[in-house]
């Protein structure tokens, strides 16, 4: 069972992605994630995510490359904010090829870009991994995880300007994918302004139908 999600910034990527690692045991694979560890030593991946531009295909297909030589992914995987251009898409197929291995449905969350720009405004993330939405699901209290107690910070790529240009970069980079998976038979669109319960339910429900 190997899946990838895709959707525009604030679509619920991350947020379905726990869910669906969770139930099914399948490794989670977000380049967001990897990249936001690498900015820590490289001041130029830094720039790139403060700026909303996507890193160079070439240093993020090697890092999936190499993710995904590792054993574990033999049990499934799920790709969350990777591929994002349709050479990325490409060059992800060829690691496949070479490792015997293949993708079983693309996930396509969709939400309008101003529902995409109000979630992420009032995203506050945790350190630990938590995510809350101050205008929607807030910590119990203000600026602290209800989990862990750490402080909440935003994104730095999470300011409104921002989020717009990530939004842009994602309408002229990542949409294209849509057709190249649709050509694939792989496609699946998914309803992204439903609940995050009922979007996890219609998700799991495709995935239980097709095993
Ligand atoms: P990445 O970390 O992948 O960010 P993204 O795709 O912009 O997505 P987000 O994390 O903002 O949103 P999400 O869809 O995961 O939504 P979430 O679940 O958090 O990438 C960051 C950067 O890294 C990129 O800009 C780029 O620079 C670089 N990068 C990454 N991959 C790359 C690649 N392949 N190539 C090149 N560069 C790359 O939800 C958002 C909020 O909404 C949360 O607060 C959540 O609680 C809430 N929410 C979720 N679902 C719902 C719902 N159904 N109803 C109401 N609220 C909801």
């Amino acid at each position: 069972m190997n899946y990838i999600l895709m959707g525009p910034p604030g679509a619920g990527k991350g947020t379905q992605a726990k869910k669906i690692v969770e139930k099914f045991g399948i490794v989670h694979l977000s380049t967001g994630d990897m990249l936001r560890e690498a900015k820590k030593s490289d001041e130029v991946i830094s720039k790139l995510l403060a700026s909303g531009q996507l890193v160079p295909d070439e240093i993020v297909v090697n890092m999936v490359k190499k993710r995904l030589e590792k054993g574990d992914v033999k049990k499934g995987f799920l790709l969350d904010g990777f591929p994002r251009t349709v050479n990325q898409a490409r060059e992800l197929d060829k690691t496949l090829k070479s490792e015997n291995m293949k993708i079983d449905a693309v996930f396509f969350i969709d939400v309008h870009f101003e529902e995409a720009v109000k979630r992420i405004s009032g995203r506050r993330v945790c350190s630990c991994g938590a995510s809350y939405r101050v205008d929607f699901i807030p910590p119990k209290v203000e600026g602290k995880c209800d989990a862990c107690d750490s402080e909440l910070i935003q994104r730095t790529d999470d300011k409104e300007n921002v989020v717009r240009d990530r939004l842009d970069v994602y309408e002229k980079q990542t949409r294209p994918l849509i057709d190249y998976y649709k050509n694939m038979g792989l496609l699946v669109n998914i309803d992204g302004l439903k609940s995050e319960s009922e979007v996890f339910e219609d998700i799991k429900k495709r995935i239980i139908e097709a095993k």
